[in-house]
């Protein structure tokens, strides 16, 4: 299997590289390069991908995996569920 990485870029999108199969709420594919780049702002009107409006917007999101311990993050959703949704 090959790897993939998804890379949280500073105050940016993620880059995501490796043979990924993107799909959405339908399960239907999108048409992806073995690199692309995904939104994180929540701004882009090309959703999912980054369009690059998190620069017009001000995006910030500096964050570090060293900065998150394992224990903070929320469980996996159970096989078989929706994954949870954000609060407003
Ligand atoms: S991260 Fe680039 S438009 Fe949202």
């Amino acid at each position: 299997m090959d790897e993939i990485t998804i890379t949280p870029i500073k105050n940016g999108p993620y880059k995501v590289v490796g043979k990924v199969r993107l799909v959405d709420h339908q399960g239907i594919p999108y048409v992806v390069k073995e690199t692309f780049i995904l939104c994180r702002c929540g701004q882009s009107s090309t959703k999912p991908f980054c369009d690059s409006t998190h620069r017009k917007v001000g995006f910030v999101a500096e964050q570090t995996a060293s900065a998150a311990p394992p224990s903070a993050l929320p469980p996996p959703p159970a096989a078989g569920t929706a994954a949870p949704t954000a609060s407003p």
